[in-house]
């Protein structure tokens, strides 16, 4: 059996201890990869540092969180781009990038703004998104249908490559899943808020996505699944979702490791 943590930040200073125990546990409990997505301008080196470390285990995306968004985003963002003009680059997507009012919509344009040019990144450079929503999931959808292929005459950058990815952490409702659904090549990112005892996420998901369209992640260090609720969450950990999403779906947990790693490496196809 192998799994797929699409959604993890091992490289975090959490983590600065036991890294090495942190990536045995994680194959001891059948991860085979993880996806490392980029918060920060400081971020991008001890991520790179931890794939350098493990290749063809960890892989990093590159991009710029909407909660780190400050006064120098413009330059931030134009430096990460020439990473991205590098041919030989290292980074499987675009992530993670996206927006979030939870805390304030003091930076409303500006998250747009740059959520919008590294949209335009993943269709320029041809990689899949790993898009986060808080409190924004109408102005999130929004941007992502304006910039989709049918609707080229609003992208600017005009691009043979279509928009694929992750929106990340899903649990929103029905109605939400649907409407994510119809982005034929994004998959939901399911993680720990499924495995919480009040949680709606197990109904929404078996009325509403097929197993098909989820990729499993973990988000460590937070969002940590029961039984490790409130503890510090690592790669590992993933397992209880896997293990939740056969109960759900009532499929063994083998063929739920098969499927979501299946949809990952269709979504994510540099991580090979
Ligand atoms: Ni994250």
């Amino acid at each position: 059996m192998t799994i797929i943590d699409t959604h993890s930040h091992i490289y975090g200073e959490e983590f600065r201890e036991d890294i090495f125990e942190v990536v045995t546990r994680a194959k001891e409990a059948g991860v085979n990869k993880i996806f490392l997505p980029n918060i920060n301008a400081a971020s991008i080196s001890p991520m790179l540092e931890l794939c350098r470390a493990y290749p063809g285990f960890c892989y990093p995306t590159i991009g710029l969180h909407p909660e780190d968004i400050a006064d120098d985003w413009r330059e931030v963002l134009a430096e990460m781009e020439t990473r991205l003009k590098d041919t030989n680059h290292p980074f499987i997507g675009v992530g993670e990038v996206g927006l979030d009012y939870y805390w304030s919509r003091e930076l409303y344009e500006e998250q747009q703004e740059a959520f919008a040019i590294q949209i335009d990144w993943a269709l320029e450079y041809n990689l899949p998104l790993i898009i986060h929503t808080r409190d924004a999931h109408r102005e999130m959808v929004e941007i992502v249908k304006s910039k989709s292929p049918n609707n080229k005459s609003l992208n600017s950058k005009s691009s043979n490559s279509k928009l694929t990815g992750v929106f990340h952490c899903f649990s929103g409702s029905e109605e939400e899943a649907r409407e994510l659904l119809d982005f034929p090549d994004f998959m939901l990112g399911i993680g720990g808020v499924v495995t919480f005892k009040k949680s709606k996420l197990p109904e929404v998901l078996r009325s509403t996505v097929p197993l098909n369209r989820i990729v499993v992640e973990t988000d460590s260090p937070y969002m940590a699944p029961v039984p490790y609720r409130g503890k510090r969450n690592e790669s590992a950990y993933v397992k209880a979702v896997v293990e939740k999403l056969a109960e759900i779906y009532g499929v063994s947990v083998s063929e739920v490791a098969e499927i979501t790693s299946n949809n990952a490496l269709k979504t994510f196809p540099r991580a090979i």
